[in-house]
């Protein structure tokens, strides 16, 4: 459904990260952790195509939407004032199963935004919720740390961090953590660039724990119409739509070697 959401508020959390809240009262209501909204700043001089966004929390009639400039889409939906209306498709794609006791959640750069949701909605249920967030470096994210930071401590979820440049937490790539955390898994669920989503996989296929990863592609229409967003699947071959399949997906379905 083609809805337009209200910008409540447009805040910096970190450099080029941005925390969007969105009047949106009917895609708030029908929202669950790992659906995604089309975004289209409208109403400029140049017309632009949607960009997909995770939804990052649904509170009330407002969606919490938490993004990093990376390109033109992104950086004009930074520039967009509260009060001003953007188009807004959805929630589209399916959601995450939570219905698990002790999730393992690991986190790549802005693939904490989906995961967060998931976190709390899991630890609001009564979950033993454990995150790992890996990042680059600190740097430039330190308001977004602090408010993880408080809003883990409040809904008793276990976050931990790793950083390549050792600013933060453990020195080295978020799964250098998974071994240890994977022993008391029920599940894994995992969001962030391919290689790392790869690597997420591998480790819990080997400690034979279920993994389902929320994939990224570049999408044009969201609604399954244009096949821009397939990624190579298992068994047998062919591709899925990570708009329509997915954007979560049991990560056995995912062709790795192909992707
Ligand atoms: C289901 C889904 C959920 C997403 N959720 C979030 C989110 O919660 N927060 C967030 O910050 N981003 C999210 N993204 C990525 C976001 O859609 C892109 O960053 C955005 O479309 C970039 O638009 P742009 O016009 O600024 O950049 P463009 O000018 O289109 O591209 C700039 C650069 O970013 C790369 N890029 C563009 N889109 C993607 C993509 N989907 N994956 C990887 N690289 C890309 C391009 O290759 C290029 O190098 C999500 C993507 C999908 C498919
Ligand atoms: S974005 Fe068009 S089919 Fe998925």
């Amino acid at each position: 459904m083609r809805k337009y959401a209200k910008v409540v508020s447009q805040e910096p959390v970190g450099a080029g990260v941005f925390l969007l809240r969105l009047e949106a009262p009917a895609v708030a209501a029908a929202t669950s952790p790992g659906t995604f909204v089309m975004l289209r700043v409208s109403g400029g001089p140049e017309p632009l195509l949607a960009r997909p966004f995770s939804v990052h929390g649904a509170e009330g009639d407002h969606l919490l939407i938490l993004y990093q400039v990376v390109g033109r889409g992104t950086e004009m939906l930074s520039r967009v004032e509260p009060g001003r209306e953007l188009a807004c498709w959805g929630p589209l794609g399916n959601g995450f199963n939570l219905d698990c006791q002790r999730p393992l959640l690991v986190a790549g750069g802005m693939g904490v935004a989906p995961l967060w949701f998931a976190a709390r909605a899991m630890a609001e249920r009564g979950a033993e919720v454990s995150v790992l967030f890996g990042l680059a470096g600190a740097g430039g994210y330190s308001e977004l740390l602090a408010v993880l930071q408080d809003q883990a401590e409040a809904g008793k979820i276990s976050l931990s961090f790793t950083t390549e440049d050792g600013s933060l937490g453990e020195k080295g790539l978020v799964t250098h953590l998974m071994p240890q955390a994977l022993e008391r898994a029920d599940r894994v669920l995992a969001c962030g660039p391919p290689a790392m989503l790869k690597a997420v996989a591998s480790l819990a296929a080997e400690a034979e724990v279920a993994c389902q990863v929320s994939l990224e592609a570049p999408m044009a229409c969201g609604v399954g119409a244009c096949l821009g967003c397939v990624v190579p699947a298992v068994p047998g071959g062919g591709y899925l739509r990570v708009c329509q399949e997915g954007p979560v997906l049991g990560a056995a379905r995912v062709d790795w070697e192909r992707l």
